[in-house]
């Protein structure tokens, strides 16, 4: 199998990772602890393509990030690419956007996630971007997940992400669709 580096430096989104793309034909592996890369893109797939392109180049490898937020319509797209630096911990993060969002009517708002893959000279092979569409509560719902999933509900599901199983989640979600999308091409990448 050819290697395929993850470029995170956290072993459970490689685990993730993997569950996405069994049988897709690649060995995922970490990135090297030391190699740092700075998220400064201003849009997902930006900084999607930014950190596999840097992975690529310093380890030689095929490599793969992705790149993830929340976007609530009536905050002009914020959190956005700051969702994971809105604030200090989970809590704090919903309890800033909650503050933010107030009593606005208008809920709605999106995951996104952006994934890119990197040849070993850097260029970006593939691109791929998955959306989930829902709304904000008004309070958290729901122990699962992690991040802003206890305040992101999906109408149609009638669950916040934090109360729905890994694997509905999982099926639904903006990581879930970018990756099904990725798998496909990813086959084909090798031939
Ligand atoms: P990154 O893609 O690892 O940079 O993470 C972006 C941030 O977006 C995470 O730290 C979370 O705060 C948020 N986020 C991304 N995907 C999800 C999700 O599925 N549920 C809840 N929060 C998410």
């Amino acid at each position: 199998m050819t290697v395929m580096v993850v470029a995170t430096g956290n072993p459970g989104k490689l685990r993730e990772m993997q569950a996405y793309l069994v049988d897709s034909g690649w060995e995922l592996v970490l990135k090297p602890q030391e190699l740092e890369i700075e998220e400064t893109g201003d849009t997902f797939a930006a900084n999607a393509c930014l950190k596999a392109s840097l992975v690529a180049l310093a380890t030689g490898n095929w490599a793969i990030a992705d790149d993830s937020g929340l976007q609530v319509d009536a905050l002009n797209g914020r959190p956005g690419v700051y969702s994971a630096r809105y604030g200090k911990t989970d809590s704090e993060r919903i309890a800033r956007l909650l503050n933010e969002l107030g009593n606005e009517v208008n809920r709605s708002a999106q995951f996104t996630c952006a994934v890119a893959i990197a040849r070993p000279d850097g260029t970006i092979a593939l691109e791929s971007e998955g959306i989930c569409r829902g709304e904000i509560l008004h309070a958290p719902r729901g122990d699962g997940g992690f991040g802003y999933d206890p305040i992101f509900y999906v109408p149609q599901k009638q669950l916040t992400f934090a109360e729905m199983t890994p694997e509905l989640k999982r099926s639904i979600s903006h990581r879930g669709q970018a990756f099904a999308s990725l798998h496909k091409d990813l086959q084909r990448l090798k031939e």
